[in-house]
């Protein structure tokens, strides 16, 4: 039996193939291969997408966050809070804008910050921490987080919120978008996002126009219309290719979200009451579907056993690994609902082009666990 894959970036290609070709043909012919036409198309339809008045784009979604960090007036002597359950990239932002990260722990129905231990930390940070200027909430799994009491508690303390919205194009709280919440939102385009291209890519969408110039000039060695550095810059482009290729699979991403939840409502079916819990009036865009299972490894054996890929996103908290164990600052709970359900998650197959045939593998292989 042909194996289910996990994530299958090619099945993006082979489902717009003629459309995406055409596109890279169009570029490579054009002659202009950065910060063109395509680059500029792309920024102005993912703000209409989304919703957003301004949209810049540059070269991942790790530099997303440090170009918005820095943008915002973060760096050396801020410290910067997220979360412990992330990937490893949003911590590796926040210290390369010279700050110091503080991990904090999540809320395990949703796997997302929990918004009381932010305002423990916010009323009480740890002596020796410098002052924390930002937290970054981060939509794990494409599932959003708390935004309304984020935002409260950051409110209250003075603290600047950019959401991490790699993994949540298109989700919502309370109807509103995220990445629109707070000051800033960063997105991936790494090739298996709900958004992907076929490199890397990334932006970051803000309401504010002046944020959005600076992350402008910050993205190309901080250069003004004259070509004097204002700022002291960096070079994080989006190229004309993946820009391109990003306009193309953009005109399904309504479609393919759509998709992704229809999987996860037939994977709920299957799993009743072991099925992921969904946070009311947040709308989840399963860019990931994970279960928690106490006996995980015998899970994915099972599922392996039946041609069924899954993952473990991610094995390690941050704040344990060797990078930073020991060196970065947790919250006052120590991160132990991370530390719990590092050890017990799965990442079901999850991507808009699997086959009804395909999904129904899959439930069948869970209702017989
Ligand atoms: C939550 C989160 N933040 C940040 C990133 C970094 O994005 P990129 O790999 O495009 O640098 C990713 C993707 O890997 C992610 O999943």
């Amino acid at each position: 039996m042909k194996p289910i894959l996990q994530s299958d970036p090619g099945a993006g290609y082979r489902a717009a193939q003629a459309q995406i070709d055409a596109a890279v043909a169009r570029v490579l012919g054009s002659g202009n291969y950065v910060l063109g036409q395509e680059v500029t198309g792309f920024e102005s339809e993912f703000a209409a997408w989304l919703g957003a008045p301004n949209v810049v784009s540059c070269a991942n979604g790790t530099d997303a966050l440090v170009l918005a960090l820095r943008a915002a007036g973060i760096g050396k002597g801020d410290a910067v809070a997220t979360v412990s359950h992330t990937a490893i990239a949003t911590v590796a932002a926040i210290e390369m804008t010279g700050a110091a990260p503080i991990l904090l722990d999540v809320d395990e129905a949703t796997f997302t910050l929990d918004p009381a231990e932010l305002g423990a930390v916010l009323a009480a940070p740890p002596p020796g921490l410098p002052p924390i200027r930002a937290v970054i909430p981060v939509h794990l799994y494409g599932q959003p987080a708390a935004m309304d009491a984020i935002c409260a508690q950051a409110a209250r303390h003075g603290v600047l919120v950019i959401e991490d919205c790699a993994q949540a194009h298109g989700a919502q709280v309370a109807g509103r978008p995220v990445g629109l919440w707070g000051a800033a939102g960063t997105f991936s385009f790494y090739p298996t996002k709900n958004l992907g291209a076929f490199g890397d890519g990334g932006a970051v969408a803000t309401n504010d126009p002046d944020l959005a110039a600076r992350i402008g000039a910050l993205r190309q060695y901080g250069w003004d219309r004259e070509r004097l550095a204002q700022l002291p810059g960096v070079n994080s482009r989006l190229d004309e290719l993946q820009a391109a290729i990003l306009r193309v699979k953009l005109a399904t991403l309504t479609r393919d979200n759509a998709r992704r939840a229809e999987i996860a409502r037939a994977y709920d079916r299957a799993l009743g009451a072991g099925a992921p819990a969904r946070a009311a009036d947040r709308t989840h865009v399963f860019h990931q579907y994970v279960i928690r299972r106490p006996d995980r490894d015998r899970v994915q054996a099972a599922l392996r056993d039946a041609g069924i890929g899954s993952a473990i996103h991610y094995p390690a908290p941050a704040h344990l690994h060797p990078a930073y164990r020991g060196r970065v600052a947790v919250g006052p709970a120590g991160c132990r609902a991370t530390e719990r359900l590092v050890a017990e998650i799965l990442s079901l197959p999850m991507h808009p082009h699997l086959s009804d045939e395909e999904v129904a593998r899959v439930c069948r292989a869970l209702e017989a666990l």
